[in-house]
């Protein structure tokens, strides 16, 4: 808030005489470089951008709480899942995948979904998207897939030449595509979408038992979505729809909720299940693994201000809390690195410190200095271990629960290949019309790509899932049916 009858300082504190004009010899100048009020003003200007972040850059964000509703105790000891009624606060950051900072919000493409719950034992981030699989599963593959997405280096312009080349040779992305290119593909607003932590985490009880977990957040605002011609015209109008939408529905006291249920999968499945549970790419069956429900996220405040929370919010798969592991996901393996190294290029070395990222549970780490360590970095206190000052002490009993491991160190490829039975069961799941529109979708994304080769490529990936979904497709390009043959 402004409070009135301030006088406007200098960043260190000082009146400023005139913010009009600048200090020059005469009305005609030259300008004085005694003006320094002026040299910060322009200086400081120059650096008000950080790099945006290299995937997810545009995003919006909201305070709010979790608060458990049903006792899962027998299933992990993280204190924040304690007690049924137990409330944490959080902070939840939407985003696009592949557009720059400021691109259009109502655009075909995955939604970021990543919470930060403030626990009384650190910060727990659950990073996420609003679909259950993704279109890789080796994180090896990552940097290739996302240049996809991006634009071409000659031309400047998105590029469906790159996307449908990468896709069509990398079949795991099926499922993926099929989900973008269905009505889910573009919701019609961050309310209206459900979360998933699409990766396999570990929940591990107080007798160091362990399940392996999926997260789903169901929104209690119903899925809505918006067409391909809603959508395009939209990031026309208004590019910042959903921006807007959440902001307002949070300002009008109208606070979006989402209900958290988790899969459970005894450890030992893992060797039998029909498909790999820590392939990315696929689902666990509802059947086998039924949802059970865990607490109620609640977004009730809006940020202060735009860049302090939400542009510097990092949130990183690996920031977990004692109850919660990671899994052997070679995605999520490779995201453990990623995210923390992107934070440090991208807001600094003590990002962790600043409000938005700081824990509410007290802080004792041996590190120390690095820009911008804006707090008393530590003050006097003993700074290296081990020590004999009465320093903060490891505690065992918080170690990641121990797991066996085998196998020969070696590139490896899953043992699973079956990219297409899951997307085809997809695909049949759809209603007529639903189909209708995916073929529509998928026909008008893939008409722009040059090569009749890497159309067909494709197609062949989408009769295998369902004859007649290859069928359609080929027919919607204009291209020979594939044969019978798989
Ligand atoms: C953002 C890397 C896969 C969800 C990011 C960022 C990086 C990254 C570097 C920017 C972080 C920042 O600057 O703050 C990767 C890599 C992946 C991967 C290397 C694969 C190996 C995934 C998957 C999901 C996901 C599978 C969802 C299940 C997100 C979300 C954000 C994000 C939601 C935005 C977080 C925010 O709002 O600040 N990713 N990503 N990513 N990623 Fe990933």
């Amino acid at each position: 808030m402004t409070k009135k009858n301030q006088h406007l300082t200098t960043s260190w504190g000082a009146p400023v005489g005139d913010n009009q004009h600048s200090m020059t010899a005469g009305s005609r100048g030259p300008t004085l470089i005694q003006d320094v009020h002026l040299l910060e003003k322009l200086a400081h200007f120059n650096r008000e951008r950080v790099p945006e972040r290299v995937v997810h850059a545009k995003g919006a964000g909201a305070h709010g709480y979790f608060e458990v509703t049903k006792d899962v105790t027998s299933y992990t000891k993280a204190a924040f899942l304690s007690d049924v009624g137990k409330r944490t606060p959080l902070f939840v950051r939407f985003s696009t995948v592949a557009g720059e900072n400021g691109s259009a919000d109502s655009v075909r493409d995955p939604r970021g979904f990543a919470v930060k719950f403030y626990t009384e034992e650190g910060n727990y981030d659950l990073v996420g998207n609003n679909t259950p699989v993704f279109f890789i599963r080796d994180a090896i593959k990552f940097p290739d897939f996302i240049h996809t997405q991006k634009r071409h280096p000659a031309t400047h312009l998105k590029n469906p030449n790159a996307v449908w080349d990468f896709w069509s040779l990398s079949p795991e992305s099926l499922h993926q595509v099929t989900i973008l290119m269905s009505d889910r593909g573009i919701p019609a607003t961050y309310r209206h979408m459900h979360g998933f932590s699409s990766h396999t985490f570990k929940w591990v009880n107080e007798d160091g038992d362990g399940v392996w977990v999926k997260y789903h957040f169901k929104t209690e605002q119903g899925i809505k979505n918006l067409t391909e011609e809603m959508g395009q015209r939209l990031a026309g109008e208004n590019p910042d729809s959903h921006t807007e939408d959440l902001y307002n529905a949070i300002e009008n006291g109208d606070y979006p909720a989402w209900r958290l249920y988790v899969q459970i999968m005894p450890l030992e499945d893992a060797d039998t299940y029909r498909f790999d549970p820590f392939d990315v790419t696929k689902v666990w069956s509802q059947k086998d693994y039924p949802l059970q429900e865990v607490g109620r996220m609640v977004l009730d405040r809006n940020p202060e201000n735009y860049f302090a929370e939400v542009e510097q919010a990092t949130f990183s798969p690996g920031t977990l809390v004692p109850g919660i592991d990671v899994s052997p996901d070679k995605m999520l393996q490779g995201r453990l690195f990623a995210y923390h190294d992107a934070h440090r290029y991208r807001v600094g070395a003590n990002h962790q410190a600043l409000p938005i990222n700081r824990p509410k549970a007290d802080v004792h780490t041996y590190q120390r200095d690095g820009q911008m360590r804006f707090d008393n970095n530590g003050g006097g206190s003993v700074y290296y271990e081990p020590n004999s000052l009465n320093g903060p002490k490891e505690s065992p009993q918080h170690k990641p629960a121990a797991y066996p491991v085998s196998g020969v160190a070696d590139s490896v490829a899953y043992d699973q290949d079956d990219h297409y039975t899951q997307a085809g069961d997809l695909y049949r799941l759809l209603t007529k019309d639903e189909r209708t529109r995916l073929i529509s979708n998928i026909v008008g994304a893939m008409k722009p790509v040059e090569s009749d080769e890497i159309k067909r490529r494709q197609i062949q990936h989408f009769y295998k899932a369902d004859p007649e979904y290859g069928i359609r497709v080929a027919e919607g390009l204009g291209l020979s049916v594939p044969s019978k043959r798989k």
